[in-house]
């Protein structure tokens, strides 16, 4: 654990008398011997819940809020140093053209992708949904409308799954850095925050994802998030809850990197190098570099989320539009075996990628060198290699080490990513060990 949480929750305890939050803190110590597990719900709730999100594989992030005019990416207010006062008044100009989050959801459904992500109220404290909470909300601004109530009917309208980011950090509420060394204030931000939950769970109908950010300064005892979350799921019996508000839930959240692990996780990631846009930023990813984390993502067993950074206006920039027009134009030959993709053992190739449904092995080519193409190590007799998905039969050998593949046009059969099924006769696996203690070797002195 940080040292700053260590000194928050030690300072928690002192100021809260460890009287007003004894059931709460009971509730979250019985539940620390689970830190790998769901601590609100059941595993075997779990996997009912999670089944579409199982299949889903690919959603789409968004991060919108007041930053976005400011386009420095949303951490501008704390990492410029803008005062309160002088940020706050963004909200009086922040009012994107009407229904933008339609050309969102249009634009994730073309992708391949399934469920959405947005950013209800980030770090600089501004919702974008209707909250009686606070008046610094959009309805109550320069927008006035519910920008969250316009997401969440674009994303219904496109058979996109629906989720909420909330930050549990505020950079604008009093109380939002005092609550870690005063009870007072803890109780009153403790309460304002659940409360917009509540709201959020409550008002626009049923919700797939509630996706915590940044839970500093408080513990999960001092955020009573197991009485949070307990709230959420009554709410909202069927909806997945990240493991952000620091009990573990649901999902982890790898951030930036693909890190596959035991239980159900999620990558998130930007398209260039900031969540919020950024104007200056131009380190775009290719189309080519997505899809290759995306089937990584699906190899593995988890989930690729990518993130857009809308205009002030809503509008996406245009390097998204056309990277996620590839992507999705690569996920309408292929997406199935994303969507469908079962976990998978064979990992290692420079210039492929693998993914696995059955007794088929799907293999990823990004680097096309128009001759052949090796595999080491695989422990299974391959028993046919044809061209996904139009079939076309491959030419192969194959001996106890190696299954090469030859007799390949020039040209790439997918200029992103072309795909080559080898079935084989059992669960695909590759043993590389094997190949480098085993592989005969030459005589000494030859
Ligand atoms: C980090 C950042 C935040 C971003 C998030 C996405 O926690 O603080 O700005 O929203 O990552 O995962």
């Amino acid at each position: 654990m940080p040292n700053f949480l260590r000194s928050s929750r030690r300072n928690w305890l002192k100021l809260a008398g460890a009287t007003t939050l004894l059931p709460a803190l009971q509730a979250a110590q019985v539940n620390k011997a689970a830190l790998i597990g769901p601590t609100t719900s059941t595993a075997e709730d779990r996997e009912r819940r999670m089944q579409w999100w199982r299949e889903a594989r690919f959603g789409m992030f968004i991060h919108f809020g007041l930053y976005s005019q400011l386009g420095h990416h949303e951490w501008a207010m704390e990492q410029e140093g803008i005062p309160v006062a002088e940020y706050q008044e963004l909200a009086k100009s922040f009012n994107p053209k009407p229904h933008a989050a339609r050309a969102w959801a249009r634009l994730a459904k073309q992708a391949g992708m399934k469920y959405m992500v947005m950013t209800t109220k980030h770090h600089e404290g501004f919702c974008n949904f209707d909250t009686k909470l606070t008046n610094y909300c959009a309805p109550k601004q320069a927008a006035g409308r519910d920008l969250v109530a316009e997401y969440v009917e674009a994303a219904r309208a496109e058979g996109m799954r629906v989720g909420f980011y909330y930050s549990l950090m505020d950079w604008h509420h009093p109380d939002g850095a005092r609550c870690a060394t005063d009870e007072s204030a803890r109780r009153r931000f403790v309460d304002y925050i659940h409360g917009q939950v509540r709201e959020l769970c409550a008002n626009y109908g049923k919700l797939d994802v509630l996706w915590y950010d940044v839970a500093w300064p408080l513990s999960a005892e001092g955020w009573e998030s197991v009485r949070m979350n307990k709230m959420v799921r009554d709410l909202q019996p069927d909806i997945l809850i990240n493991n952000r508000s620091k009990i573990p839930e649901d999902f982890t959240t790898p951030e930036q990197k693909i890190e596959a692990s035991s239980g159900p996780w999620e990558s998130c990631m930007t398209m260039n190098d900031s969540w919020g846009y950024q104007i200056g930023d131009d380190h775009w990813k290719s189309p080519k570099t997505i899809v290759k984390n995306l089937v990584t993502c699906a190899r593995d067993s988890g989930n690729y989320l990518l993130n857009i950074g809308p205009k002030a206006d809503g509008s996406i920039p245009e390097e998204s539009v056309k990277t996620l027009a590839a992507v999705g134009e690569w996920m309408e030959r292929y997406g199935e075996l994303i969507h469908k993709a079962q976990f998978c053992k064979v990992k290692r190739s420079e210039f492929a990628n693998f993914t696995r449904r059955g007794n088929s092995l799907y293999v990823h080519v990004h680097y096309w060198d128009g001759q052949r193409i090796g595999i080491g190590g695989l422990k299974n007799k391959v028993v046919k290699a044809s061209f996904y998905p139009n079939g076309r039969e491959i030419q192969f050998k194959q001996d106890d080490f190696r299954i090469l593949l030859t007799d390949l046009p020039q040209n790439a059969p997918d200029s992103l990513v072309a795909v080559i099924e080898l079935q084989c006769d059992s669960e695909p696996d590759q043993d590389l060990e094997n190949v480098r203690v085993s592989r005969p070797r030459m005589q000494v002195g030859v």
